[in-house]
C-alpha cells in the first residue's frame, strides 16, 4: 500500500526550547541536533539566530553537523533577522529560512498597530527577501488558527506566487478544534491557487490539550509537515509531541500517511531531551511516559500476562522500550503475583499462590508499589515451603 508522506519538522530546539528554565548551551544543542538527525527528522529548527549571540552560534554550528535533515532559522518579516538567520545557515547542506507574521486581526490590530493591506505587503516581501539567499523559505501566518480564512488564503497565495516553498498555518494560542483546523487545511488546499507548489505545514500548540489531535486532522484534510517537539515540550502548555504523531500515522495504516522516523529511538531520544532541558516527563505521558506501558489492575494484568495486545495498542519494542512491565499495587491480581514471583525465581502452586496473596495483600494496602525485595520477604514471611 503506498502511503503519502508527511515530513516531520522538529522545533525542539526553538519552539521547545522557549520554555522557562530548559536553555540550552551549544554544546547540548548539537547532541540533540545529531540525535534528531538519526531519528529521521526532515526538519531540524535549529533557533532564532537573531535573538542573541548564543543562538546565531548554535543555528551556525548545528548547521555544520547536520547530514541528512534541513536545518532551519526562525525570524520575524524583518530584513535584518533574515539576513542574520540566512548568515548562520550558510553552511548547512539544505538550508531553510522560517519567515512571518501574525495574520490575524488580534495580531495586526495589536502587535503592529498596522492593516491586512500592509502586513500582506510585509509577507510577502520577507518572502521575497529570504528567497534571494535560499531556496527553501517557509512562511507561518502566525496565529493562523484565529485568522479569517479568506484573508489567510490570500496571504498564502501571494507568498506561494513570491516563491514560499513550504506554508506553515500556526494555531499558535491552541484555541482550535480539531475539525475546525481540519476545516481551515481542507478550505486553504481548495481556494489558494497555486497551492500545489507548497507544503502545507501544521503548527499546533497545546492549551487546550489538543495539539496532537489538530495536526493529525490537519494532515487528514492536506498538510504534509507536522511541526513537533521531542516530549511536546514549548510555550505554555507546549507544542505537539513528536513522538505521539508519529506512532499515532504508523497505528492507522488506513490513513496511508507516514513519517520517516526510526520509532525504535523513540524512547532514548526523549530520555535525552528530559535529562538535558532538566524537564520531566510525565509518568502517564503517551508513548514514552514511564507508565506508558505499565499494567496494574489485576484485570488488565490478567489480560496482558495471557496476550500483551489485550491492552497494548503497540508493541513496546517499536518505541525503544525493551517490554511492558506488570506493576504490583494492592490492585493487582494473583496472576500479576505469580508471574512476578516466577520471574524472580518463585514457582508458586495454586495453594501457594492463595495463602501468598493473602499477606501480599496486607503489604500492599500499606505500600504503594511492590517491588522485588517485598515479595522475597512476603515469601519468607508466609512460612510456607517453596521451591526457589
Ligand atoms: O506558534 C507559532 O505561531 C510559532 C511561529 C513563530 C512559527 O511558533
Ligand atoms: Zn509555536
Amino acid at each position: 500500500m503506498s502511503k503519502d508522506k508527511v515530513y516531520i519538522f522538529d522545533t525542539t530546539l526553538r519552539d521547545g526550547e522557549q520554555v522557562p528554565g530548559c536553555k540550552l548551551d551549544t554544546e547540548q544543542k548539537l547532541v540533540i541536533a545529531e540525535r534528531l538527525d538519526t531519528l529521521g527528522v526532515d526538519v531540524i529548527e535549529a533557533g532564532f539566530p537573531i535573538s542573541s549571540p548564543g543562538d546565531f552560534n548554535s543555528v551556525n554550528e548545528i548547521a555544520k553537523i547536520v547530514k541528512n535533515a534541513t536545518v532551519c532559522g526562525l525570524t520575524r518579516s524583518v530584513k535584518k533577522d533574515i539576513e542574520v538567520a540566512a548568515e548562520a545557515l550558510k553552511y548547512a547542506r539544505k538550508p531553510r529560512i522560517h519567515t512571518g507574521i501574525g495574520t490575524s486581526d488580534s495580531h495586526i490590530k495589536y502587535k503592529f498597530n498596522s492593516t491586512r493591506e500592509k502586513i500582506l505587503e510585509r509577507a510577502v516581501d520577507a518572502v521575497r527577501y529570504a528567497k534571494t539567499f535560499v531556496e527553501d523559505v517557509e512562511f507561518y501566518a502566525e496565529d493562523a488558527g484565529r485568522t479569517d480564512n479568506e484573508y489567510l488564503a490570500k496571504v498564502c497565495e501571494e507568498v506561494i506566487k513570491a516563491g514560499a516553498t513550504v506554508l506553515n498555518i500556526p494555531d499558535t494560542t491552541g484555541y482550535c478544534l480539531p475539525e475546525e483546523y481540519g476545516a481551515k487545511m481542507k478550505y486553504l488546499r481548495e481556494n489558494v491557487s497555486g497551492i500545489d507548489k507548497a507544503i502545507l505545514s501544521c503548527h499546533c500548540h497545546n492549551d487546550l490539550g489538543l495539539a496532537t489531535a489538530n495536526s493529525i486532522s490537519g494532515v487528514i484534510n492536506g498538510a504534509r509537515q507536522i511541526e513537533c517537539t521531542i516530549n511536546g515540550i514549548g510555550e505554555r502548555a507546549g507544542n505537539t509531541s513528536l513522538e505521539e504523531v508519529v506512532m499515532i500515522l504508523r497505528q492507522h495504516p488506513y490513513l496511508k500517511l507516514d513519517t520517516g522516523i526510526n520509532s525504535k529511538l523513540l524512547y532514548d531520544t526523549s530520555l535525552m531531551v528530559s535529562e538535558k532541558m532538566g524537564m520531566p516527563v510525565q509518568p502517564n505521558k503517551a508513548i514514552v511516559g514511564s507508565n506508558a506501558f505499565a499494567h496494574s489492575s489485576g484485570i488488565h494484568q490478567d489480560g496482558v500476562i495471557k496476550k500483551r495486545e489485550t491492552y497494548e495498542i503497540i508493541d513496546p519494542r517499536e518505541v525503544g522500550v525493551d517490554h511492558s512491565s506488570i506493576v504490583l499495587t494492592a490492585r493487582s491480581g494473583r496472576a500479576a503475583l505469580a508471574y512476578r514471583a516466577k520471574n524472580i525465581g518463585y514457582e508458586l502452586t495454586k495453594v501457594q499462590l492463595d495463602v501468598i496473596y493473602e499477606h501480599f495483600l496486607r503489604f500492599a494496602d500499606r505500600k504503594k508499589e511492590i517491588v522485588d525485595e517485598d515479595i522475597h520477604q512476603i515469601i519468607e514471611n508466609a512460612n510456607i515451603n517453596i521451591e526457589s
